[in-house]
């Protein structure tokens, strides 16, 4: 008897790679069922590639700095995202935006994080953003990737709280903490089959999630 195949996960980073590593963990003391075939950077030199590096995950620099527009580095991305034949694609902290196109070839089964509590600050600075406005509360949220960027479907979403004296780095850092339990947890739901899209809206076993996602509690963690 073989064993059932573990969906294929493909990560797409620019950066640290703490979300990547969060995921490396994860499949690792098996919260997440899921295998990372494949890792894709923009950047070279980045420590998101040591940590692939580290546990033995394939993965390859893409530099969009070596391709005349936006829509062929979107081309040649999505040629080599396919290669691996992933069930799922993560964005974690791949800061390209994605031309429609290559949304649409991966459409419904890509997912990306983004640092506040969507629909408030898509794009840019959203700690600075949230510090400025004096709120009370940012997060970050989990959702599917759609050309509306920052825009797709919710999936899940955290809060933390801002204090006063907080910097972005600090708040960045609380805000992290967050992001390395929804994301793993959203893309398990997802392997799991207990995630679906059923009209373009998120389904969690059946039922609709709330417009900004499920809400993560952060009773039980460590903050
Ligand atoms: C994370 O905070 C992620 O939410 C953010 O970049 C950081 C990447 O950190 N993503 C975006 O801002 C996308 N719009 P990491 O490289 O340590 O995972």
């Amino acid at each position: 008897m073989t064993a059932p195949k573990r969906p294929r996960l493909v990560v797409l980073i620019s950066g640290s790679g703490s979300n990547l590593q969060a995921f490396i963990d994860a499949s690792q003391n098996s919260t997440l069922d899921a295998e990372i075939v494949g890792v894709v950077s923009n950047k070279a030199g980045v420590l998101g590639l040591e940590r692939a590096k580290k546990a033995h995950i394939p993965c390859e620099i893409l530099d969009h700095r070596e391709f005349a527009d936006r829509e062929s580095f979107d081309a040649e991305l999505g040629e080599r995202v396919s290669s691996y034949q992933p069930d799922l694609v993560i964005l974690a902290g791949f800061m390209r935006i994605l031309t429609p196109k290559f949304v649409n070839r991966f459409a419904g089964h890509i997912m990306n994080i983004h640092p506040s509590l969507l629909p408030k600050y898509p794009g840019l600075h959203t700690h600075q953003r949230a510090i400025d406005a004096g709120d009370h509360a940012a997060g970050a949220t989990v959702h599917f990737v759609t050309s509306d960027l920052d825009g797709g479907p919710a999936i899940i979403q955290a809060e933390v709280p801002i204090t006063s004296g907080d910097t972005t780095d600090i708040l960045a850092s609380r805000i992290l903490v967050q992001e390395h339990q929804i994301y793993p947890l959203a893309a398990q739901w997802f392997c799991e089959g207990r995630l679906t899209l059923n009209n373009g809206a998120p389904h969690l076993d059946g039922n609709a999630l709330p417009e900004t996602g499920f809400p993560f509690s952060t009773a039980n963690t460590e903050q």
